[in-house]
């Protein structure tokens, strides 16, 4: 019995009684009476625990006096049928092997915490069921988006996360250097000597692994990055993150119908893939924090998301009646409460708008004919808004170099970009998924904070 193979929970709880068995995991809870104990076990392998029955017969009272809540320990001992409710089989416990102990001031005694509180105690809330939920579902979604691509064809590429280039221009980069701050050195008149510095130029953490993304699709046809972003906005929002992770397929030859199409079959993929995997987490999360959960997630899968030129989008906002807090007018960049305003209250369904203003977008999106507006696509989700940006991308190299120099983009960190477009250019385009964007919709949370394992955000970087 001492060299039987452990099994997980999750195995645990599909087999057969009848058997002798190993388990290893952490006490979630012990409870009984002075002739049995029955100790919640749970391995992280499933939501659900097995339940571990000693007979205070069979255990010295000592040993069960440090099987406490966190403890973590080895079971062996029988498969049986259950007597009680909530499970259909238990471990009928002949041997235990205490690894090691938790005393009372172990932070996650009782149920119930908050969510903030939890995100103070991050190096323990993955052992929650709420955490543990999320961070299973996070990982099946990351394996269904490679999966997708794999399917269709697409290369994953990898680009750098150490750049010279901002690609969304928005000037919110980490810097990334290795001078001496206390002492940095100085050209002539004054300026920072950044070709003193580790990779002699300056250099950031990258926003977007597009750029080079492109130069993927210009040569592979079809790619896809998947890898961390890095955006130094100050805005403390349930949806943002300083450090994110972004999904970027760029493809060769698709203009924005394909680009739309393309990424409404993607989100349908993913959401359909959580459905059909992680059905007993979802049950938890619907349960738990959001009862409309999994009816929204059924409901994303069987409609046709709107398409709506930007224009008419703001035509519905002002005509509305409703008094936002942020105004609504042509040219304006949309605020979550507009986003929301138009799937959660107009359409009550995914929309993807399209053909936003140039001025607030980025360089490389193409140029429509109205001289006013690219082609750009946002989608937008229910409780979310913005989920995905993508766009067509400007082919034209004069069209390119005259949208750079209106910027004052500085092209000496973009020549291998234009070079694409002097050398076989081509009409293509691609999007942005916001992995945590996604995940917030998945998993129903309403924290971006509660749905990646370490959060970055301004003023913590703590774990
Ligand atoms: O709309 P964005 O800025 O688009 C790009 O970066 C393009 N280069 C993508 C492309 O076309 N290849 O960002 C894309 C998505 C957003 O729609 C949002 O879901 C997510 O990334 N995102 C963030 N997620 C969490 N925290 C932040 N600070 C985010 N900023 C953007
Ligand atoms: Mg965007």
């Amino acid at each position: 019995m001492e060299d039987i193979k452990r099994l997980r929970v999750v195995e645990l709880l599909s087999k057969t009684p009848g058997c002798d068995v190993l388990a290893k995991g952490w006490v979630r809870t012990k409870r009984g009476n002075k002739n049995v104990s029955f100790i919640a076990l749970n391995d992280g392998s499933t939501i659900n625990n097995i339940q571990v029955v000693c007979d205070a017969a069979v255990f010295s009272e000592d040993l069960l006096k440090d099987i406490t809540t966190g403890a973590c320990l080895a079971v062996w001992g029988k498969l049986v049928e259950s007597q009680g409710k909530g499970q259909s089989v238990e471990i009928q416990a002949s041997r235990i092997e205490i690894y090691g102990k938790a005393d009372a001031t172990y932070p996650l005694q009782k149920k119930g915490h908050s969510l903030e509180f939890l995100r103070e105690i991050a190096h323990l809330r993955p052992r929650t069921n709420t955490m543990g939920a999320v961070l299973r579902i996070r990982h099946a979604m990351a394996f269904a988006i490679h999966s997708y691509f794999n399917s269709k064809g697409f290369f994953y590429l990898h680009t750098p996360l150490i750049t010279a280039s901002d690609c969304e221009g928005a000037g919110e980069m980490f810097q990334v250097t290795t001078m001496d701050l206390d002492n940095v050195p100085k050209t002539e008149d004054g300026k920072i000597d950044y070709s003193k510095d580790f990779f002699g130029r300056q250099t950031s953490l990258t926003v977007s692994g597009q750029l080079e993304g492109e130069l993927g699709a210009m040569s592979l046809g079809q790619i896809y990055t998947f890898g961390p972003t890095f955006r130094a906005e100050n805005s403390n929002t349930p949806r943002h993150l300083a450090e994110f992770w972004m999904v970027e397929p760029e493809v060769a030859f698709n203009d924005i119908t394909d680009n739309m199409n393309l990424a409404e079959d993607f989100i349908k993929y993913l959401v359909k893939y959580a459905l059909d995997h992680c059905m007993d987490d979802l049950k938890f999360l619907n349960d738990m924090f959001d009862k409309e959960l999994i009816s929204r997630l059924e409901g994303v899968i069987n409609t046709e998301f709107v398409r709506l030129p930007y224009t008419e989008g703001v035509k519905i906002l002002m005509e509305s009646g409703r008094k936002f807090e942020f105004p609504v007018g042509w040219g304006i960049d949309l605020q979550s409460e507009h986003e929301r305003y138009l799937v959660e209250e107009h359409f009550k369904k995914p929309v993807i708008l399209t053909d936003y203003p140039k001025d607030i977008k980025a360089f490389y999106m193409k140029q429509n004919d109205d001289g006013k507006t690219v082609r750009a696509m946002d989608v937008l989700f229910p409780k979310i808004g913005e989920i995905i940006g993508g766009s067509e991308r400007e082919e034209s190299l004069e069209k390119l170099e005259r949208r750079i120099a209106e910027l004052k983009m500085d092209t000496r960190n973009l020549w291998w970009y234009i070079d694409t477009r002097r050398f076989g250019t081509a009409p293509h385009s691609g999007f942005g998924l916001g992995f945590e964007r996604l995940l917030l919709f998945v998993t129903g949370m309403s924290n971006i904070r509660d749905v990646i394992p370490f959060p970055r955000t301004p003023k913590t970087a703590e774990f």
